[in-house]
């Protein structure tokens, strides 16, 4: 185990850093060799792979940090420096369900930060602490892109839209249960952090179609343009706006700074 002391320093335990069994890390390089078979340098694979580690301890153990180094050529403070900057990987041990309440600012003042207070006060927990059992991590996190549902709170990155204090409780009640929760949109389910994390490492399970993804409130503005005839300028979509190059960044920031941030 791995935790915080009251100075707020990062203390990695022995256990960490144990090494894996042979069946396991067996595995690992099995996996492994695939992720990394999808790109022409092979340090390129850095991301999936942390997310492949968290597969198995449930965050970036040391051990995890050790094998993602050794299978790309890269030290462990080159592998340690890209854990550590990136939200969606956790240094110490994650609950199951990582609950996320949006209190960027429409959301907060929409109801997130009394949505963080209540949950955090049923809980016993604040931001980026896990409950006793090991089943909740609970975070603020920043835009989640869905302010149309806000205030919006995420369970493992699964969207529950236009929460209250009450139905957030209520989630997180049947979560720590063991019982199957339907996000508002998108997959039939919330999977657990190690099965959402092995998806992210580039494994699917299958589910990424399932569901609703844009509700009605997402698409309100492109049914007024369809009823009003309206259309996108000419070139509108061109490199000659810069719109492209936005794009792009985009893009790149959500796939690797993480969809919470
Ligand atoms: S401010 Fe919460 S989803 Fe955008």
């Amino acid at each position: 185990m791995a935790g915080h002391d009251a100075s707020g320093h990062l203390h990695v335990s022995a256990e960490s850093k144990a090494p894996y069994d042979e069946e396991t890390l067996a595995r690992l390089h099995v996996d492994a060799a695939e992720v990394i078979s999808r790109y022409p340098q092979k340090r390129s694979a850095l991301l999936p792979l942390l997310h492949l580690v968290q597969s198995v301890d449930g965050y970036v153990a040391g051990r995890g940090v050790s094998f993602c180094a050794e299978v790309l050529g890269l030290t462990e403070a080159e592998v340690s420096g890209v854990a550590t900057f990136y939200t969606q990987y956790k240094r110490h041990p994650n609950g199951d369900y990582t609950v996320g309440v949006c209190t960027n600012t429409l959301c907060a003042i929409m109801g997130g930060d009394l949505i963080f207070d209540r949950v955090s006060e049923h809980l016993g927990i604040g931001h980026d602490e896990t409950t006793e059992d090991g089943k909740i991590t609970l975070e603020r996190v920043e835009c989640n892109a869905a302010c149309d549902y806000a205030p919006v709170v995420m369970a493992n990155w699964e969207f529950f839209d236009n929460q209250t204090p009450e139905s957030t409780i209520g989630l997180v009640d049947e979560l720590r249960a063991g019982a199957d929760v339907r996000p508002t949109r998108g997959a039939d389910k919330v999977c657990t952090f190690k099965e959402v994390s092995r998806v992210l490492a580039g494994f699917p399970d299958g589910r990424a179609d399932e569901g609703v993804g844009a509700g009605p409130a997402s698409l309100l503005g492109l049914r007024i343009a369809k009823d009003h005839g309206w259309v996108a300028p000419e070139g509108a979509s061109g490199s000659s706006n810069g719109s492209s190059a936005a794009s792009s960044s985009l893009t790149s920031t959500s796939d690797g700074k993480d969809g919470s941030k």
